[in-house]
């Protein structure tokens, strides 16, 4: 029978490579999965206030299909957290989602037609190409120094065309940590300005940082057309819940979308009601959870990239944010990043995630493990990688 060739560029490494693990896992092995940026995997659960408005919600009835552009209090909370991170937005410029997924999904939708470019971080998170490729487009990768955070003009210059629709941010990003300056932003609103691109930026890991204070992209959009995305799952901790949003500036040029994007949150129906309460009072009530689970994770993160630096073979800078560590494999015995990770995984029992899924030309080389775990399983899963690169 007929089906899509759509669909065949869709790839998500992160979870492809887990099918390789469930095949050992039903023969007997162990597996240490660090492949997976869900802290929820990890020990991690939303606070008691939060689960509890969610299963009040179901109590009281609010079981329906709710407004597709979401419920109108927890858009207005979201306004109020936007803004005060710099996006001078209300309640009309936010539309409630499925999960950061879903809100990417129904923007490139909108936006990119076949041919169209759309330049995204080197490496970045997979979703992003495959999006663009769903929809027949081209992701173009630009250069990101590591070291500094620092995304490179002079590349992303050189890189836009006729056809270039977008320029894609994420900070922190995944799969590096990469966290952009002020002034990085700055330059990157100016220079999509000057070529009449969208700046799409996703700030689903805002509050996980962990050396410098977070800048958001709203701090210096002026009326550059930006649209945000942001969601629940990481900061939140509810992300087998899929919430999330689009926050759209005051921009002029982002009329046309604005008409288009609710049409595909109508034809969607709607996002689960119950968790939209939930979503509301995490953003409202109690955030004392957040720095015990940002003071736990920096000292998983210091943890991991000494241990790693500290083995003959391997290289790792440092993730100024989110809970990914992506280590340059220096001295690779094996054919590419993914004959090290699927190696890794049969010798050690150690789930990673191949750096190329996240990008042949910046990601190869390297792979991709999260920092999640609490201390005893990080140290038992780093000494069986130190065994492996020895
Ligand atoms: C940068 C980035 N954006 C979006 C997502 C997915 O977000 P959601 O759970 O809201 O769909 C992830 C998950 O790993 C991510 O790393």
């Amino acid at each position: 029978m007929k089906i899509s060739q759509r669909v065949a560029g869709v790839e998500y490494a992160i979870r492809d490579i887990a099918l390789e693990a469930r095949k050992l896992e039903k023969q007997g092995k162990k597996i240490t999965y660090l492949n997976i940026g869900d802290p929820l995997q990890y020990g991690f659960q939303p606070p008691e206030n939060v689960k509890e408005a969610l299963m009040k919600a179901v109590r009281e009835g609010q079981n329906y299909y709710a407004v597709s552009e979401g419920l109108p209090e927890l858009r207005e909370e979201i306004a109020r957290k936007e803004k005060r991170k710099g996006l001078g937005v209300g309640e009309d410029d936010i539309l409630v989602t499925n999960g950061v997924s879903e809100a990417l999904e129904m923007i490139t939708a909108s936006i990119v037609e076949p041919g169209d470019e759309v330049l995204i971080p080197g490496p970045y998170y997979p979703p992003y190409a495959s999006y663009v490729r769903l929809f027949g487009g081209v992701p173009i990768e630009f250069s990101v120094d590591l070291h500094n955070s620092t995304p490179d003009l002079g590349d992303i210059r050189k890189k836009i065309t006729p056809r270039t629709v977008a320029i894609c941010l994420i900070s922190p990003n995944n799969p590096t940590g990469a966290v952009f300056s002020e002034k990085s932003l700055k330059d990157l609103v100016d220079l999509a300005n000057e070529h009449g691109l969208y700046i799409i930026c996703d700030e689903i890991y805002d509050q996980i940082v962990f050396d410098e204070k977070f800048v958001g992209i709203g701090k210096v959009s002026g009326d550059s057309p930006v649209i945000l995305l942001n969601g629940f799952s990481k900061v939140h901790l509810m992300s087998g819940w899929r919430i999330g949003y689009i926050s759209f500036n005051q921009s002029k040029k982002l009329e046309a979308l604005r008409e288009n994007v609710p049409k595909l949150a109508r034809v969607r129906i709607a996002t689960n009601l119950p968790v939209q309460y939930a979503a509301l009072e995490s953003l409202k009530g109690p955030q004392n959870y957040l720095p015990k689970f940002v003071s736990d994770l920096k000292r998983r993160r210091d943890y991991t990239i000494k241990r790693l630096n500290g083995m003959g073979g391997l290289s790792c800078s440092n993730p100024k944010g989110a809970f990914y560590a992506f280590p340059k494999i220096e001295k690779n015995r094996y054919g590419s990043d993914k004959e090290f990770v699927l190696e890794l995984l049969k010798s050690k029992g150690v789930l990673t995630v191949h750096g190329s899924g996240f990008g042949t030309q910046y990601g190869s080389g390297h792979f991709r493990m999260v920092f999640l775990p609490d201390m005893p399983v990080l140290e038992g899963a780093l000494d069986k990688i130190e065994e492996f690169v020895g």
